[in-house]
Order: structure tokens, then sequence, then C-alpha cells
């Protein structure tokens, strides 16, 4: 038995060698012990997912035995005109033909790659960036080569000095991203449009969290300036359910065929069941109501996070003030391993993501992303507390070396 499993491990393809289990989800498996307080997943909060108007939509959805029956590759038709209208305005129109129906966005990640990916080609990524992105690109075997970000997002000045014409794809969260927070400023958005038209770069603009901005205020997307040259990947799963595993990509129309052609090798459509339902669910309008009520919890829960970080965070810890979405990234002082910090963490039943694998390469290990999207206010201030005790507790130790190193 011993051997049968060590000679089919050795058969195991180079691209899936260095492939790790997300850390998060290795972390959400102790998340759900009793009383912890989590700050880890990137998970919705499961109250806000309307299930009076989804169990309806449901109940319509499955009156027919097409909605069991297999589908078009390219998607549900009424799901795709629904998505192309959304993302349509006076100056800019989507069409039907260029929306492609995907197993949540996750899937466009892997889709990307096998369109857009051969082995060793140039993947640009806001340094830090989205762990699964990484994680999924990287069975393509690409090199990252890490963009600098700030408070506003990918540093496009940056992007253009590392040369955008010698790479495959540009990858950026432009709205609230995961992990920093960060929003892209209209001005970046353009700088990098332009970029792209310029040079033929290609940009995968992953938006799942635009609708949950605080103060309402869409800012254009990149596709809406330079749809030639953006894959825009949106997503059910943070304004609906994840659960449903519905999201989409908007595609260049020279790339069209090719994407649905990947997507029929891969799965042959995305469950026709959930697609319906979702069309069900949206059709009349319900979201527009629905994401004002989301992003107004968040914001709420957003603003404990914040000020119960003002209250106990010892001096040293730095901190973003994101304008929506779920998260908070926190830089603690330069010596402090958030890996070891999270052992301790989770044994005061504190849970958080550690920061390292959103980095592609050159990892920082004195960054953690806080979630305020699961937790209630006060069990926000109890966590918050008891992990400012415990930085407080690692601040202490370094110190003398960190003093003795400014003496040498
Ligand atoms: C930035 C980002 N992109 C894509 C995804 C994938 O989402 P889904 O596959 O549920 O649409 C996530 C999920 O957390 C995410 O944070």
């Amino acid at each position: 038995m011993a051997h049968t499993l060590s000679s089919a491990g050795r058969r195991i393809a180079q691209r899936a060698r260095s492939l790790n289990s997300s850390a998060i989800r290795e972390i959400l498996k102790f998340t759900e012990r009793p009383h912890m307080i989590s700050f880890a997943g990137g998970m919705p909060l499961s109250a806000t997912f309307g299930l009076p108007a989804l169990r309806e939509a449901s109940v319509r959805a499955s009156h027919g035995a097409e909605s069991f029956q297999y589908s078009t590759t390219e998607g549900y038709a009424p799901l795709r005109e629904w998505i192309a209208r959304e993302h349509s305005d006076s100056q800019h129109r989507v069409s039907p033909s260029s929306v492609l129906v995907t197993s949540g966005s996750q899937q466009a990640f892997d889709l990307i790659g096998k369109v857009l990916l051969d082995p060793h080609a140039t993947v640009l990524v806001e340094r830090p960036t989205y762990l699964g992105a990484l994680q999924s690109l990287s069975l393509y075997e690409p090199e990252f080569v890490s963009v600098p970000m700030d408070e506003h997002g990918l540093v496009s000045k940056a992007l253009e000095s590392i040369g955008p014409e010698r790479a495959a794809l540009l990858y950026l969260q432009p709205n609230f991203q995961n992990p920093t927070g960060a929003r892209l400023s209209f001005q970046r958005r353009r700088s990098i449009a332009e970029i792209a038209r310029r040079t033929g770069l290609i940009i995968i603009e992953d938006d799942p969290y635009a609708a949950l901005a605080f103060d309402g205020r869409q800012v254009p997307s990149i596709h809406s300036m330079a749809p030639d040259h953006v894959i825009y990947l949106g997503s059910f799963s943070k304004v609906l359910a994840p659960g449903l595993r519905v999201g989409y990509m908007i595609v260049p129309r020279v790339l069209e065929q090719k994407f649905v052609q990947v997507k029929q090798a891969a799965d042959l459509h995305s469950s026709t069941l959930s697609q319906r339902i979702v069309y069900e669910t949206v059709r009349e309008g319900f979201l527009a109501s629905h994401v004002l009520r989301i992003a107004s919890l968040y914001r709420e829960q957003c603003e404990a996070m914040l000020s119960a970080l003002d209250r106990h965070m010892p001096p040293g810890v730095r901190w973003n003030v994101p304008e929506g979405g779920m998260f908070v990234w926190l830089a603690l002082p330069e010596g402090i391993d958030s890996e070891a910090l999270l052992k301790d963490a989770l044994a005061v039943k504190v849970a958080f993501v550690p920061g390292a694998p959103f980095f592609a390469r050159d990892s920082l290990h004195h960054y953690i992303r806080l979630s305020f999207a699961t937790a209630a206010p006060e069990q926000i201030d109890l966590g918050i507390e008891r992990l400012a005790a415990l930085i407080n507790a690692y601040s202490r130790v370094l110190t003398p070396y960190l003093a003795t190193d400014l003496h040498r």
C-alpha cells in the first residue's frame, strides 16, 4: 500500500508539485471551533444572503425540467443580457456575446491561464495581491513580477518603469483590494488604461467588491476605458451568496471564442440551476437596494474595527482606512512574525490571515489581513483587544533587540 502511494506521488506533474493548499482554507478549519472570533475568512456574512428572496427565486427557477438539463457553455442568455446591461452606459456598451458565465470568478483565473499563459510568461501583480489568483495562475508556470501599490492602489508610474510591453498579463483589483482594502484612484485607472492601449498589455480587472462601497460612489472601471485590453471579472459571491458559485468574465471580442472553447473543455458549463436562481433573484432590481444594506452593515462593522484598533493597538502598528469591501491590512512592527502571532492568537480564540501568502515573491512577514465582515461589533472589540495584548507582548520582547540595532 505504502509503495503504491509513493509511486503515485512521484507521478504528480511538475506544474502541480509546488501547489499548496491556500493558507486561508487551512486557517478556516480552526475558525469553526467554538467561541473563536474570526477575522480570517474572506467570506460574506451569511445574514446578508437575503434568504427570502433567494428562496422565492429558487422556487421560480426550479419550475421546469430545463433548469436541471445541460445548457450552453456561454451561460444562461437572460443572465448574460442582464450582466451586459449592468455594465453598459451611454459611453460604453457591453455586448452579451462578450459575457461568459463562470463557476465563481475563481474559475476565470484557470481559463485565463489556459488561454493566455505559456510557461515563464511574465504576469504582473500588485504587491500584495489576492492569493487565490496566485494559486490558480501558478499552475501555468508564469514568472510573477510585483508592482508596488500604496493607499490609492497600484502605482501606475511604477508599472510604466517595469516594462509592461514584455508582460503577458497584469492582474489587479480596482476596488477594496483583497488584502489591503485599497481603491484604485480614477486618475491611475486612466493611466493604466492608456498604458494598456499603448503597449498591448492585457489586464485582468478582478472586481468582486465594487458594489460594497461605503460611500456608494462607483469609480469607472478600467474595462470601460479600454475594453479591448481588459478581461473584467465579476461575481455574485459577495453581493448575493458564494455557494451558488456564479461569476462572470467580460472578454475582448477577439478572445470570446477561445474562452468559450476552454470553458467547454473544462466543465461544459456552469450550473444551470444556480444561474437561473441568480437571474430570478436579480431580474427585477433586487440587488440595487440589497447591496446598500450590505455595504451599510459592513461599514458599521468596519467602523467598530477601526475604533477598536485606535483604542487598543500599541504604537508602531499601522493600518489602512478602507472605503468599502471587507478588509483591513495591518502592518506590525518589523520583526514580529505574523505566523508565530497567529499560533498565539488561535490559543486565545482569535483568527486572522498572516500576510506572507499574499506576496508573489519576497514575502513580508509582519503584515496581517483582518476581515470585518463576519464578526459582530462587540466581538470585534474583544478580538482586537486580545490581538493588541499579544502584539504588545511581542513588541516588548522585541524592543531590546531593536534598541541594540539602533546603537550599531
Ligand atoms: C479578489 C477576489 N477575486 C476572486 C475571488 C473568487 O470569488 P468567487 O469565485 O466566489 O467569485 C475572491 C474570493 O474571495 C476574491 O477575494
